[in-house]
């Protein structure tokens, strides 16, 4: 399947930041988002701002849910009450979540499938660690991630797979660009394998992408776009990351 079929997506990931007073910058992007038609724009964001970005005409996603749709969790939030904010994505899986809280593959999955469940899009993060990829597991670890964080039920309109190498987080460093092509037409061989459409699952790189890095990444045959943490937090940033994506050849 050529890459012109499956839709380039610029996620920005807010983590744990943003208030109020950072919604000039939602506001912003949204507008540079409209512009750029050939990309799907979406942010991220804490739920905090979810009921404040309505007019925006921008679409949102959360960053993590729990698998059950209600009950007795304190603190937590359902894919269904995400759903009910009028969000349209979930990534599950991040790496910041999968170290800082312990989660496994099969958690994660669950945490999938509640998303696709609640009629949204999962966006499910895998990538190795800076130790694995010394030793040459790369492939190895994110077979396993892929086999076990993804739902029976995906599909390439209801999930979008990060590829998201854990040392390039936040870090500055990033792969080359031949392994980034490398490993992103590895993972799509492997959804190949597992999932009915899966070479139509778009996937994302994520990892220290900003505006001077982004066209080059995204010239790479089997990049679909880029899951986006620091970067996507200033419209001065993101918009120039969602310009190098619409400019990609498709
Ligand atoms: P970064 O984060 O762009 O700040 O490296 C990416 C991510 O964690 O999704």
């Amino acid at each position: 399947m050529s890459q012109r079929t499956r839709t380039k997506v610029a996620a920005g990931n807010w983590k744990m930041n943003g208030k109020v007073s950072d919604l000039k910058e939602v506001t912003k992007i949204a507008h540079a988002a409209r512009q750029r038609k050939t990309v799907f724009t979406l942010l991220c964001l804490p739920l905090t701002l979810f009921g404040r970005v309505g007019g925006a005409g921008l679409s949102v996603g959360a960053q993590d849910c729990h698998v059950s749709a209600s009950g007795a969790h304190t603190g937590e939030i359902s894919a269904e009450m995400i759903a009910d904010a009028s969000a349209t994505h979930v990534i599950v899986g991040h790496s910041e979540r999968r170290t800082d809280y312990l989660e496994s593959d099969c958690l994660v999955q669950q945490k999938a499938q509640a998303v696709l469940g609640a009629g949204l899009t999962a966006i499910i993060c895998v990538g190795e660690n800076r130790e694995q990829y010394e030793a040459g597991q790369a492939l190895a670890v994110l077979q396993a991630q892929i086999e076990g964080s993804l739902p029976e039920a995906a599909n390439s309109n209801n999930v979008i797979v990060a590829y998201e190498p854990v040392w390039a987080i936040g870090t500055g460093l990033l792969p080359t660009n031949e392994e980034i092509q490398s490993v992103h037409s590895e993972i799509r061989e492997m959804l190949g394998r597992q999932v009915v459409d899966g070479e139509g699952i778009s996937i994302l790189y994520g990892g220290s992408v900003k505006g001077s890095n982004a066209a080059e990444i995204f010239s790479l045959p089997d990049v679909d776009g880029a899951l986006v943490g620091g970067a996507s937090l200033k419209a001065n940033d993101f918009i120039p990351i969602i310009e190098a994506l619409d400019a990609a050849e498709a």
